[in-house]
């Protein structure tokens, strides 16, 4: 898939199902949201919520001087329709916002998906002022257990999928060299399963609408929804590995001729 057909896809998927990321993380043992904002508690100066969907990290960062981008209208107006705010429609490779004016970068689940990634780490690092910081969530493919392998291959199996395609693989497990190579200095880069409740089949039935899978027919999500509902059941978790990795740019040192 090509960037061009990629961005036509996020796009109506987004319109199709905003909030989704957000209604998936409600299963989860405890807020992935929750350990991303941790630190960016007390930060001061403005906070930009990259890609921020339905805008879940808004309640996390109450206290903050926060604004939220996003491309898509629709998951802007889940975010409104939950009184979240304020909101400018954005792209992440355009970012509204003036050079070294944001003391921080919040990104929750999308510099994978966010296009052209080299761009969007450019502009990043544009608005952050020096010493500003980065902390984003990304999903990470390592750290299942043999049962976690196992509840993902049922997932898989009932969509018919193999994996993602997400545009911008890198941005996951190997996040933290790209920062680096992008030159924000890494303060941390953690791995955390979490793990999802798949009690119901209204929680089964987010699986396939909350994955990334652009061949996936109306009629195939249905078949999987119904396969899913067979397997839910009181106890049953679905781990889901996350990694948090934290930056900041870093302060320019006075050159020789200064000193
Ligand atoms: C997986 S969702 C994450 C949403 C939210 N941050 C969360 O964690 O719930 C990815 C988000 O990226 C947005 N997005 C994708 N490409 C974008 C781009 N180039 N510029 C701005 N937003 C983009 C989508 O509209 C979507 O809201």
């Amino acid at each position: 898939m090509d960037e061009q057909d990629w961005r036509l896809f996020i796009a109506a998927y987004h319109h199709a199902h905003p909030g989704i990321t957000e209604q998936l993380f409600t299963l989860a043992d405890t807020s992935p949201y929750a350990w991303l904002a941790e630190p960016l508690y007390g930060i001061e100066g403005p906070v930009l919520d990259l890609a921020c969907g339905s805008a879940p990290t808004r309640a996390e960062l109450s206290d903050a001087d926060w604004v939220g981008i996003d491309l898509s209208a629709a998951e802007l107006a889940e975010a409104a329709r939950r009184g979240r705010g304020p909101l400018v429609r954005a792209g992440a490779d355009a970012l509204p916002a003036a050079s070294a004016s944001v003391a921080a970068v919040c990104a929750a689940m999308c510099l994978p998906v966010v296009t052209p990634l080299p761009q969007v780490l450019e502009e990043i690092r544009r608005v952050l002022r020096p010493g500003g910081t980065l902390a984003a969530l990304v999903p990470s493919r390592t750290g299942l257990s043999p049962s976690g392998i196992r509840g993902w291959l049922r997932v898989m199996t009932a969509l018919r999928a193999v994996r993602q395609p997400w545009p911008n693989p890198r941005a996951r497990d190997g996040l933290a060299a790209l920062l680096r190579d992008a030159g924000f200095r890494v303060r941390s880069d953690e791995r955390r399963v979490f793990t999802l409740a798949i009690d119901s089949a209204e929680s089964a039935a987010l699986l396939p609408d909350a994955l990334y899978l652009p061949g996936l027919t109306p009629r195939r999500a249905e078949a999987a929804k119904r396969s899913l509902a067979r397997w839910a059941a009181s106890g049953r978790r679905l781990e889901l590995p996350l990694r948090r990795v934290v930056a900041d740019l870093p302060i320019e040192q006075p050159s020789q001729e200064l000193i």
